[in-house]
């Protein structure tokens, strides 16, 4: 049997309040996509990822979620949206959306109702709701991720309402049949119109523990600075999310989505998560998940690299998804690079993503080797930008618009940009780019064309070599097919020993240089290479 179209594709994140804007009022919208259709298909993926398009008050930029069933105004019509559909489909690319189920915006009419609707209301129960405890605090100690009690109090129910990030974001009861119900039928809805999947937002929170008991601490030795989620990472999320009964509730909607036919779902999972095996379960869960592993990660070594794959091997049949990038994140190249980073960062960074085992996620720039951009406090528009302030620069840095060409916006808008283009990418613009064969893009999509047409690099297995650190070297294999996958993580020049490549054939696309003389290998700083067994 064929595998399915989606392990080992290539999505394509666009992020699409920063993505092109089509009528000029400094916001990126779906015929900005459409319009921009052509230059994504010439990256050879496979899809494009959505960020959520429905209407929301953008307390958090979309992810609290107003009406499930239209599309933001800032965006365009359900006509436009439609149209992009068409328009992708036509062109052989996929639409996954971002669904985020979990949590609604306080401003969504079933959270309305709820509050107001009584006790004994109909959607009384659609959310999570608690008296306080005896000395009148929250009703337990669960943490907001974005810092605080994970609890609002509403005087007109005498309760409070459970939010696992900002509190205009409550937390859906999916223990309640209704609630439940009503959010499958959303995913019904969208695959009826021709989408393709869906990621999941914070797929391991959609159950919380029926009794609300407390969660432990972080013992202070295992704590970790991370820079978005400091506060809630200070007790561990045993009970507000990771619940083993969390997995069969998805695996009820990834049955729902496979009634529609061969349809993506995969999830979004936090670190912790990452630990909590049964989500990588081959036979049950989403189809396929990603966790922030990768994406928080602040130093790259061999080691981390061998260690998280190694987590992924227990699971040999858990078909995973690789992000080193998103919205959420800085950007690859000023994270593991620093405020210089080397121009050669970022191509081995893109060689990298595409060569690990599974469905690889690029998010928008990512192929352009775009840097961090630094925002004064004044230009921030996350709302955890200024929560965490200074202490991090929140997330709109890795969310500024797209550079596409040279001018005041870089291409990105008649208007006034919602964020500002910065001039930290004037150099790296898609026209500074496009007709150059040494520039990000030209090797991004040499990089992607090499796994798309090998087999091994799609599908198959992952064996790590032996050889001395910084060097990472592992084989891809599949059936008669092998191909190393080398790695300079430092910026020095190397040499490796690797008997394994004695007789192999080095492949044109590289980033920097290679010399390989039998089982030995010199590569310059930051190379990637590829070698045929
Ligand atoms: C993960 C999303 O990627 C992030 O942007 C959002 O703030 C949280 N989930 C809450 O929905």
């Amino acid at each position: 049997m064929a595998e399915p179209w989606w392990q080992g594709c290539v999505l394509y994140h666009v992020y699409v309040r920063s993505f092109f804007d089509s009528d000029g009022d400094g916001q990126g919208d779906l015929p900005g996509v459409e319009a921009k259709l052509d230059y994504i298909k010439s990256l050879g993926v496979d899809g494009i990822w959505l960020s959520p398009i429905h209407p929301s008050p953008n307390r958090d930029w979309g992810y609290d979620v107003a009406d499930f069933e239209g599309v933001q105004a800032d965006y365009g019509t359900m006509e436009d949206f439609q149209h992009l559909l068409d328009g992708a489909h036509a062109k052989g690319l996929r639409i996954i959306l971002d669904e985020v189920l979990s949590h609604t915006s306080d401003e969504h009419a079933w959270f309305v109702e709820s509050l107001t609707g009584g006790k004994d209301g109909p959607k009384a129960d659609w959310y999570v709701w608690a008296d306080p405890s005896k000395d009148g605090t929250a009703p337990n100690n669960w943490l907001s991720v974005f810092g605080g009690p994970a609890w609002a109090y509403q005087p007109a129910r005498r309760q409070h309402y459970h939010h696992k990030f900002l509190r205009q974001q409550p937390k859906l009861n999916w223990r309640n049949h209704g609630a439940r119900e009503a959010a499958l039928s959303v995913l019904d809805n969208w695959l009826a119109k021709g989408v393709d999947g869906f990621r999941l937002d914070v797929a391991g929170t959609f159950l919380h523990d029926g009794a609300l008991s407390d969660n432990p601490p972080v013992p202070s030795a295992e704590r970790t600075r991370d820079d978005w989620a400091h506060a809630g990472n200070l007790q561990r999320h045993l009970f507000d999310s990771n619940l083993p009964e969390n997995v069969e509730t998805l695996e009820a909607i990834r049955k729902r989505v496979e009634a529609h036919g061969e349809r993506f779902v995969f999830g979004e999972f936090s670190e912790e998560e990452a630990r909590c095996g049964a989500y990588l379960s081959p036979t049950e869960g989403l189809h396929s998940a990603y966790t922030f592993v990768l994406l928080l990660a602040r130093t790259l070594t061999p080691k981390f690299i061998k260690d998280h794959c190694e987590t992924l091997s227990a699971y040999p049949a858990h078909w995973p998804t690789i992000s080193f990038s998103n919205h959420d994140v800085p950007r690859t190249v000023s994270r593991f690079g620093g405020e210089n980073p080397s121009p050669d960062l970022a191509k081995m960074m893109f060689a990298l993503l595409l060569s690990l085992r599974g469905t690889t996620l690029i998010y928008q720039g990512e192929e352009l080797g775009l840097p961090q951009a630094s925002l004064t406090r004044d230009q921030l528009r996350d709302p955890v930008g200024d929560l965490y302030w200074p202490y991090s620069g929140g997330r709109d840095g890795a969310r500024t618009p797209m550079p596409w060409a040279p001018g005041p916006t870089l291409g990105f808008t008649d208007g006034t940009p919602w964020l500002p283009a910065t001039s930290e990418h004037e150099h790296l613009t898609v026209a500074a780019q496009e007709d150059d064969p040494g520039s990000n893009l030209a090797f991004a999509r040499e990089m992607v064309a090499l796994r798309k047409g090998s087999p091994a690099m799609t599908l198959g297995g992952l064996e790590f070599l032996d050889v001395a650190e910084p060097v990472l070297a592992f084989v891809r294999r599949q059936d008669d097919e092998a191909i190393a996958c080398l790695f300079n993580l430092s910026a020095e020049p190397r040499f490796a020993d690797i008997p394994e490549l004695e007789g192999s054939i080095l492949l044109e696309v590289r980033a920097g240089d290679a010399e390989l003389r039998g089982g030995s290998i010199g590569l310059s700083a930051y190379a990637a290479v590829f070698l045929r067994l």
